[in-house]
């Protein structure tokens, strides 16, 4: 095995090196401490692999995304989210037996229990899609909690499995009813995970919602790349709040809310939001690009640059492909569209954007055939966690059948105050701003 030396106040030590399949090395640092009384420093986890896992590769300098092996263009193409969802969960291809099986277990568990639509009456009509959704899936442990801890049995954990899956299409799709006061459309059988969503949010009562075979294979293929992304910040936070053995819905809905943040997940609404901006106010998409390297100016070019793709992000290029197609065959022009082409024109022959090798990530497309499909912009990242879903159970559980299974604790180093003196409240000086005014 390949070791590193390293050497510290006169002293080496040695730590062993891990080779992946692919050829990726990392230094076993969980003895340094031990051994030199040394922590390792490294804010954002721009360095750090936190586990090892046999779920996703990517290869951020190359543009490679795959899944158990199988590369996210074949996969996105010639696949069902479902047959995907199985293959991140349980680690291969299903056969068409173990599909079927599946497939009826996530369409038998697509209702949510009828008590929960108490709480969708109560919500303002303003509520965001992700703060329902988050709340709505934690509240899946209050109702369903003869399932809801591991115990270790395959058949709890596939019911499990099987409700999560199927009831946040449900949950997405009565969110949206209710707030634009429609009645909730039920899920229906034997429709596929897209379609039976796609009925939910669009038909009426006694008005079905007509399937267009090109929209429901896009979204299929929106849901298949957007499944598992490695060790990005909602899918670490699953791990992380997970390792404490805290139930999967409560897991899950953590690393719901953390990818609803702008950074992440809610990048797509922002994009459009941006693109909105851009158009409705006649901005030049030079002032945006300069607007963006404006070191003063907190405004970022949404849905550009990833902390893994330093190339181009494979999902990227198929999302541009997707919404060119859906767009030209409905015959929409979307005005957002060609802002969207211009501002990655200018922005890839940018020196700023070439020297920190920024490019569109999964995001900045993905909106406009969200857009296209006729979805809610404060949709799109409930759409994301949809697609999602199975990469946060896949990590959960390749996490939880680890051994030896560890907390996760990552250590700091302390900048504060030294120890110092307490002094009661009666003899402190206070500082208060009403004191500066009125000396
Ligand atoms: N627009 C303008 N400048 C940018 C952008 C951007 N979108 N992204 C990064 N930079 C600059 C950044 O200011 C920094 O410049 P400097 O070196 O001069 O300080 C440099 O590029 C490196 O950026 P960073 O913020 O240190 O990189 P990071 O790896 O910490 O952050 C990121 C990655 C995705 C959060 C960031 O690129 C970003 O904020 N992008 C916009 C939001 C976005 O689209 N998020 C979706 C990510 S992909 C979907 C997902 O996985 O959730």
């Amino acid at each position: 095995m390949a070791e590193a030396e390293i050497k510290l106040d006169g002293a080496t030590y040695t730590l062993p090196v891990f080779v992946g399949t692919e050829g990726e090395k990392g230094i076993e640092i969980s003895s340094l401490r031990a051994k030199t009384g040394h922590v390792t420093l490294d804010i954002g986890y721009q360095n750090t692999g936190s586990c090892k896992s046999a779920i996703t590769f990517i290869d951020g300098e190359k543009g490679i995304l795959r899944y158990r092996g199988y590369p996210i263009e074949e996969l996105g193409t010639q696949s069902s989210f479902v047959e995907v969802a199985y293959l991140l969960i349980f680690g291969e291809l299903p056969t068409g037996d173990q599909l079927r099986a599946f497939t009826a277990r996530i369409e038998q568990s697509s209702l949510i229990h009828e008590n929960m639509h108490a709480f969708f009456n109560t919500l303002p009509p303003s509520a965001h899609p992700m703060a329902v959704l988050s709340s709505t899936v934690n509240m899946l442990s209050i109702y369903y909690q003869s399932i809801f801890v591991d115990d270790g049995n395959t058949e709890t954990f596939e019911m499990i499995v099987a409700r999560l899956l199927s009831t946040i299409r449900t949950i997405a799709a009565f969110s949206y009813k209710k707030s634009i006061g429609e009645p909730l459309m039920y899920p229906q059988p034997n429709m596929s995970y897209s379609s039976n969503f796609l009925t939910m949010m669009f038909s009426k009562p006694n008005i079905p919602h007509e399937i267009d075979p090109d929209v429901e294979r896009a979204l299929e293929t929106l849901l298949i790349i957007h499944a598992d992304h490695e060790q990005n910040c909602s899918t670490s936070t699953v791990r992380l709040v997970g390792s404490s053995r805290v139930n999967l819905y409560s897991s899950i809905c953590a690393g719901i809310c953390a990818l609803w943040g702008p950074l992440h997940g809610g990048a797509n609404q922002h994009v459009i939001e941006m693109l909105e901006n851009i158009h409705r106010q006649g901005l030049s998409v030079k002032d945006c690009v300069n607007l963006a390297k404006d070191k003063d100016n907190s405004f970022k070019l949404m849905g550009f640059g990833h902390r893994v793709y330093k190339n181009f992000d494979p999902r990227a290029k198929m999302t541009k492909d997707l919404a060119k197609k859906l767009l030209s065959k409905k015959q929409v022009k979307d005005p957002l569209f060609d802002i969207a082409l211009e501002l990655e024109d200018m922005a890839l022959r940018d020196e700023f954007f070439l020297e920190r090798k920024l490019y569109p990530n999964v995001d900045f497309y993905s909106g406009l055939i969200y857009r296209a499909i006729g979805i809610p912009t404060n949709m799109f990242t409930v759409l994301f966690a949809m697609g999602r879903m199975p990469g946060w159970i896949a990590h959960w559980k390749e996490m939880h059948d680890t051994v030896p299974f560890k907390i996760g604790r990552p250590r700091q180093i302390y900048i504060g105050e030294k120890e110092r003196k307490y002094m009661p409240q009666s003899k402190r000086k206070t500082f208060s701003l009403f004191n500066i005014f009125k000396s």
